[in-house]
């Protein structure tokens, strides 16, 4: 089993003064804990130098990401934030097609495709999510639902780009319900999703690429998701807000690895 990927999406949460102790907090829990698991923290846009200030310290152990960018290079978009201000930011990953995106903010699959293809010039790895309704599931479209998604936003690319990227699978249901996947519903769309792959990429790239869970993820049922064969770790929402928490996740991963 290949080692875990755990990214922290705080949303639209924390004033600076508390995204200071939390990062602050992360940073001295992770600090000499000699973990295989990634950690990637994306804090909101405005505490990314802050975060990367940590990032950048000795002793870290996390990268950092965002939670959106621009489908557009630069101009007249005001308001919005460029891949390439992110990338001079020091920024590495950035979370794109959230289902909060696509809900509140019409992001669309080539929306999400314009923006993989900003963050791919600029070398940030895009964490593209994909997810159904709870409608959806309960009328059995799940699997179509999510192969339409990943290929309208994703297999415009050729191979040596599409080795950069996180898919994360979030069922819509689960995103800060309580209500998590089971393993078994999680492990079987992850299948899903890399046979996808596969058939398009081949083998090599299929294997190599993170899929994580998001969706209720929390330090009680972390070790069994993570421990699914295509469950390469969590895309984490409330439970990356506390920091021991989102430790206790990251400490799941590795496990899973150990033990598997
Ligand atoms: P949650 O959110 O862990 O709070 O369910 C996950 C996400 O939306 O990325």
């Amino acid at each position: 089993m290949k080692e875990k990927l755990v990214i922290g999406n705080w949303k639209m949460n924390k004033t600076f003064e508390q995204a200071d102790d939390l990062i602050g907090d992360i940073f001295d829990l992770l600090k000499g804990f000699h973990k295989t698991t990634e950690v990637v923290i994306c804090p909101p846009s405005l505490y990314l130098e802050l975060a990367t200030d940590y990032a950048d310290a000795e002793d870290s152990n996390f990268r950092i990401g965002a939670q959106n960018c621009s489908e557009y290079k630069n101009g007249a978009y005001t308001g919005e934030i460029s891949a390439e201000m992110l990338s001079e930011m020091e920024v590495e990953f950035c979370i794109v097609g959230h289902s909060e995106r696509r809900k509140y903010f019409g992001e669309t699959d080539e929306t999400v495709a314009k923006k993989v293809d900003r963050l791919i010039e600029q070398n940030i790895i895009p964490v593209v999510c994909c997810g159904e309704q709870l409608e959806e599931r309960k009328a059995g479209k799940h699997f179509e639902i999510v192969e339409k998604q990943v290929k309208e936003s994703l297999f415009h690319l050729p191979a040596n780009h599409f080795e950069h990227v996180v898919i994360a699978y979030e069922p819509v249901w689960a995103i800060g319900t309580g209500e998590t996947a089971t393993p078994a519903q999680a492990e079987e769309m992850h299948a899903f999703i890399r046979s996808l792959v596969e058939k398009q990429y081949g083998a090599d790239v299929a294997y190599n690429l993170y899929i994580l869970y998001g969706g209720s993820c929390n330090p009680k049922n972390a070790l069994e998701l993570f421990s699914q064969q295509d469950v390469d770790g969590g895309l984490i929402g409330g439970a990356s807000l506390t920091a021991s928490d989102f430790v206790a996740i990251v400490e799941a991963g590795d496990t899973a690895v150990k033990d598997n």
